[in-house]
């Protein structure tokens, strides 16, 4: 007879018999138990299959159901999720670049995947070199015979520029280079990167998908081939998305389409409206007609970024005094939520790149980046309106 304190730790499960939960559960164990010990052993030497759970590091059914979600959604023959979209750029650097091997990365990228390339790859040996991507022409000169991967975000941030994907993934394809497009600001539904030739979409969770500013995580849509090639590593880094997380991202998921919807109305009339103010000098959002990117805008892209920025007349100090004057806004980092924020790129986001390259880039100390929620409309542009007034 096992005694009280064991008891406790050996509960009997109560498992639904026949019906179904509507949801599905979430798988927070670690590990899993196998009924006999040999087949534990084979599974192991065979190497993990997708949909045989051995330990959560390299995969768990709750991270599964989101990435078969994620990868339906994006029409990609597979998915794998990462515990930050950070995560997921460095893994797929880690798996694909080899030292002496060379990438080429648009000048704009997040801080932190600039930094990635710029700094930590080249210590391991990895030439990066950082191209003005709105030319396919200095791409195609960048080239060597070592370029393993291009590496873009379209449209950048903060600066809403466009790559064209179709044409940059073909000039790669000629070369055999792997085309890698972080597609966060617009997500699947809104730009189909694979679909256009693109390799791999990297996205931060972080954002839209999940929508509502409580998780971070990251996903990889790929090929079979390069998901089993990013598993290993996933397996060995342990940058897994943890099953809690990864629930609340296939929860998010499901509104994704009604939210963007609802993102989107309320960006054309904040930007409409901060277009005609006169203490605004430029906006940039593809939407615009006068932006360099309209036409590529309209054609590669089903819907517009509900991220946008614009100069306010004056300098550093003015950009500061608008975003501490915001009421509704929130002045946070990050983007793609519920809640509308707004944040400066020459101090927060994008500090971490060195001045003078960040000013070459178009980012400006007067620069401000917002990123629209949810919110009735009406109210985020009287917000701005009284900011801007102050
Ligand atoms: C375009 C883009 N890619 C990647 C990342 C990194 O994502 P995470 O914060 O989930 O690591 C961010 C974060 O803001 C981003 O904006």
């Amino acid at each position: 007879m096992v005694k009280k304190n064991t008891k406790i730790v050996h509960e009997k499960v109560v498992e639904p018999q026949q019906e179904k939960p509507a949801i599905p559960p979430i798988y927070q164990t670690s590990t899993f138990e196998f009924p006999r010990a040999e087949l534990l052993g084979d599974t192991i030497s065979g190497g993990p299959d997708n949909e045989v759970f051995i330990y959560t590091r390299g995969s768990n059914p709750t991270q599964r159901t989101l990435e078969k979600s994620l990868a339906s959604m994006a029409g990609s023959e597979e998915a794998l999720t990462t515990s930050s979209g950070m995560a997921a750029i460095t893994l797929i650097a880690l798996t694909f670049l080899r030292k002496g091997d060379h990438a080429i990365v648009s000048e704009v990228t997040y801080g932190d995947t600039h930094h990635l390339f710029s700094d930590m790859l080249k210590d391991f040996g990895v030439e990066v070199d950082f191209v003005d991507f709105t030319s396919p022409k200095k791409i195609e000169e960048t080239i060597k015979s070592n370029t393993r991967l291009i590496f873009f975000e379209t449209p950048s941030n903060p600066l809403l520029r466009l790559v064209d994907i179709k044409a940059v993934s073909q000039l790669a394809k000629e070369n055999k280079i792997k085309t890698i497009v972080d597609n966060t600001i617009m997500t699947p539904l809104l730009q189909d990167a694979l679909g256009l030739g693109a390799d791999i979409e990297v996205h931060s969770l972080t954002k839209y998908i999940n929508g509502h500013s409580d998780v971070v995580g990251g996903a990889i849509l790929c090929s079979k081939k390069d998901f089993l090639e990013l598993r290993k590593t996933l397996f060995t880094t342990g940058a897994i998305l943890d099953p809690h997380a990864a629930w609340l991202v296939q929860r998010g998921l499901k509104t994704l389409a009604l939210r963007l919807k609802k993102h989107q109305e309320n960006t054309k009339k904040v930007v409409k409206f901060l277009s005609e103010n006169s203490s605004v000098q430029r906006v940039n959002h593809p939407y615009l007609r006068e932006h360099p990117d309209n036409k590529l805008a309209l054609t590669q892209m089903k819907g517009f970024p509900s991220v946008l920025s614009f100069e306010i007349k004056g300098d550093l100090k003015d950009a500061r005094r608008f975003i501490n004057n915001l009421r509704l806004f929130k002045k946070a980092v990050s983007l793609g939520g519920v809640e509308s924020l707004a944040e400066h790129p020459a101090s927060m986001t994008h500090a971490i790149i060195p001045k003078a390259e960040r000013e070459k880039a178009g980012i400006k100390d007067y620069l401000i980046r917002l990123s629209i929620g949810i919110e009735d409309a009406e109210d985020l542009i009287e917000d701005i309106k009284q900011a801007l007034n102050q």
